[in-house]
């Protein structure tokens, strides 16, 4: 990623072994997500008493909602084990992930990160195997290749996905479970903060964590960034001690605003707003005019900005709402505002 991004979706290296700190390790310690989590306990029970393992699962939502965390959670509870764990893009050919699958053992969790990633010729090699649980690989040499078939040991896949939309019908339709994260609510962060807290052992006043909430975008990765920053301010500026003044202060340095908006968000709503007008633009034009990655935008800055309602989607492209034209302090141009549109469609 282009910025050094205190609200990234990519967990930064320096905070690695924090974040592994934080990180909830049994399903009781998970916070939020309720019916997603009812709906896991109820399928993790009935195999465990089944003596099967899980039916693979796929869990899908933006980044940072706690899809790694839930992939190790029940790996634990199913097997006692952590999960093998691999990435869509780094399984290039058919033996990278050949390799992985011959040595699961029975039972055995494949954590495949990013998976709306694999190649097209990996993730047909992977259908059989979650089928059947059998691969026929192809052994390159001589005039012709050979098919040797294999089977292999029973085993779940969880599969995780920042975009569900990009994965094809065929790979979707072999997951058993499916469950999508959402953001998560204020209430929900403050509590996650809270046990956050207890752990790194940082001392809070009343308000405070409320206050880090209710900036941290729904999600629980940039909820624990976010304390990190503010207990470090607290500890070189304010005796150690965070207090909401405190969390201000800190987070306005950040240059975190009230929504919890970073620079990157900022940068995108103006694009939108003043070069086009409030749109609608092109995700495409977009990224080209603010020099970021498309796949950032529509993983890490549009997800939220459409969950608070200060971006739509529409067929023509993204739209700035009123809303959005309130909060960056800009009159809206009257022909082109969402109000405009949806009074017009009135008559
Ligand atoms: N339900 C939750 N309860 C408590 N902490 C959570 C929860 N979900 C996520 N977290 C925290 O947020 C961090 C990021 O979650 P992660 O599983 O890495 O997200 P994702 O894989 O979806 O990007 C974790 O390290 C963990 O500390
Ligand atoms: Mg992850």
């Amino acid at each position: 990623m282009a910025r050094d991004r205190v609200i990234s979706s990519v967990s930064a290296e320096p905070d690695k072994p924090v974040d592994a700190a934080l990180r909830p390790e049994h399903l009781q310690d998970m916070i939020g997500q309720r019916s997603v989590l009812e709906k896991l306990h109820i399928a993790m029970s009935a195999a465990k008493q089944r003596h099967e393992s899980i039916e693979h699962i796929l869990l899908d939502g933006p980044p940072g909602l706690g899809k790694t965390t839930l992939a190790n959670v029940i790996a634990r509870e199913m097997t006692g084990k952590t999960p093998r764990i691999t990435s869509g893009p780094s399984l290039t050919k058919q033996a990278d992930l050949m390799a992985l699958l011959t040595n699961l053992e029975a039972g055995d969790v494949l954590f495949i990160d990013e998976i709306h990633r694999l190649p097209t010729i990996v993730e047909e090699f992977l259908y059989p195997a979650m089928e059947d649980f059998r691969v026929d690989f192809t052994i390159e040499g001589g005039l012709s290749g050979r098919v040797v078939n294999f089977s292999l040991n029973r085993f779940t896949l969880i599969g995780a996905t920042t975009r569900a939309g990009l994965l094809s019908n065929a790979m979707r339709d072999r997951f058993g479970h499916r469950y999508h994260l959402e953001f998560y609510s204020a209430d929900d962060l403050t509590k996650i903060l809270c046990r956050s807290a207890k752990l790194l052992g940082v001392a809070y006043a009343s308000g405070a964590l409320e206050a880090i909430a209710s900036r941290s975008r729904g999600t629980p990765r940039v909820a624990n960034r976010l304390l990190k920053r503010v207990r470090d301010y607290a500890q070189v500026r304010a005796d150690g001690v965070m207090t909401r003044a405190v969390v201000d202060e800190a987070l306005d340095i950040q240059q975190i605003d009230s929504f919890g908006l970073d620079e990157l968000d900022r940068a995108f709503l103006t694009a939108l707003i003043k070069v086009y007008k409030g749109g609608p633009a092109g995700i495409e034009a977009l990224a080209a005019t603010m020099g970021e990655e498309r796949d950032t935008l529509e993983d890490v800055v549009e997800p939220y900005l459409l969950q608070i309602g200060f971006v739509i989607r529409t067929r023509q492209g993204r739209q700035a709402t009123s809303e959005a034209y309130e909060h960056m302090g800009v009159k809206p141009n009257h022909e082109r505002t969402i109000d405009d549109v949806a009074e017009s469609s009135l008559f």
